[in-house]
């Protein structure tokens, strides 16, 4: 029996033992589908029993979330980044408008994009998540809002599924989301969503003198703030590495308590500095592209995450589906 199939079976299992009123909590048996920690006795071996990741069957029944998603929340102003750093500074927050008919076209969830399949594959994808975020960590233990979406190489989905899940979370009542680019070397954020590239978190490391605040992006989705890759550096592992960048990642999963903190990451297996952006991070998702993705690099990937805690596995691209829904996203 592959893993999928075992999983599910143990989903069956929880959800007819578990209380009929409890939607949110049904959404938990997703993580232990989707979750890869080295403590599961088996599941690495079977999800990669195949040349390819075996295919992925659903989280079957998964109750709708309890809030409802809205883009258009307003969030005082204290709970937003960009503002509140840059009162520091004296100069207003930038701004972006994103596009979000555009966004829709190009498959990215949107709250106007009404209850489309991938908006469910990503209330369902993000529920764990969030509820791994807010839970109190132990000591020494990495902030659970910080969220790194890797992959094992380019092409696999990281930045379509960084977006996404910034995009499902932002839509959430009571989160904000910071959409960090951390792909410095070949960053697509900005691309991807039809903004002209910004100075960002390489300046910052780079900079002495660089106050945050002014690099955020406040987005139209009142509850999204972005910040840019920024300048190229050769330099990148290292800065990714420094006490700087440590000094970064604890300032702003500290901060503002509420908000979740998704970083579109470099391929694990061509990079250093997603290994060493790995380290900072309570949580990590990494995107398995369906048919593409081979065992061996899933494996190796997981190798590399070793010790880190809070692995998840998206399974991605799994089937066509005619119009705007290209592929189907699935933990597994
Ligand atoms: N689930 C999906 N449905 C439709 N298109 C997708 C999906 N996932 C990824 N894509 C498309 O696949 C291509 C690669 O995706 P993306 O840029 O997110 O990959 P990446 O892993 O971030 O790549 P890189 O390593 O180059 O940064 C893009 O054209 C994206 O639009
Ligand atoms: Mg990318």
């Amino acid at each position: 029996m592959s893993i999928i199939e075992r999983a599910a079976s143990r989903l069956e299992q929880k959800q007819s033992a578990a209380a009929p009123a409890a939607p949110v909590e049904q959404a938990a048996p997703a993580v232990e589908l989707a979750t890869a920690e080295p403590a599961a006795s088996e599941p690495l071996q079977a999800a990669v029993a195949a040349d390819t990741v075996a295919a992925a069957a659903v989280a079957p029944n998964v109750a709708p979330d309890a809030a409802p998603d809205t883009a258009s929340t307003p969030v005082p102003p204290a709970e937003v980044g960009a503002s509140a750093a840059s009162a520091r500074t004296g100069r207003p927050p930038k701004r972006v408008e994103l596009d979000l008919k555009r966004m829709q076209d190009i498959g990215l969830v949107t709250a106007a994009g009404g209850r489309t399949m991938l908006v469910e594959d990503f209330r369902i994808i993000k529920r764990p998540l969030i509820k791994r975020a807010f839970t109190p960590r132990g000591p020494g233990e990495n902030p659970g809002n910080l969220i790194m979406v890797t992959s094992s190489l380019p092409g696999e989905g990281k930045t379509f599924c960084s977006i996404n899940l910034a995009m499902s979370i932002a839509m959430e009542l009571d989160h904000t989301v910071l959409l960090v680019d951390a792909d410095v070397a070949r960053p697509s954020v900005l691309r991807t969503l039809g903004l002209p590239a910004q100075r960002g978190l390489m300046d910052l490391l780079l900079e002495d003198k660089v106050d945050m605040g002014d690099l955020l992006l406040r987005t139209n989705v009142d509850t999204l703030t972005i910040l840019p890759a920024g300048s190229n550096s050769p330099r990148a592992t290292e800065l990714l590495a420094s006490q700087t960048m440590t000094n970064f990642v604890h300032e702003i999963a500290n901060r503002y308590p509420d908000r979740i903190v998704i970083f579109d990451s470099p391929p694990l297996l061509l990079t250093s500095e997603a290994h060493v952006l790995a380290g900072h991070m309570g949580q990590i998702v990494v995107v398995v592209e369906a048919e593409r993705t081979t065992q061996h690099a899933v494996k190796e990937s997981l190798r590399q995450l070793e010790g880190l805690p809070n692995v998840n596995l998206i399974y991605n691209k799994t089937r066509e589906f005619p119009g705007t829904e290209t592929y189907d996203y699935h933990y597994g």
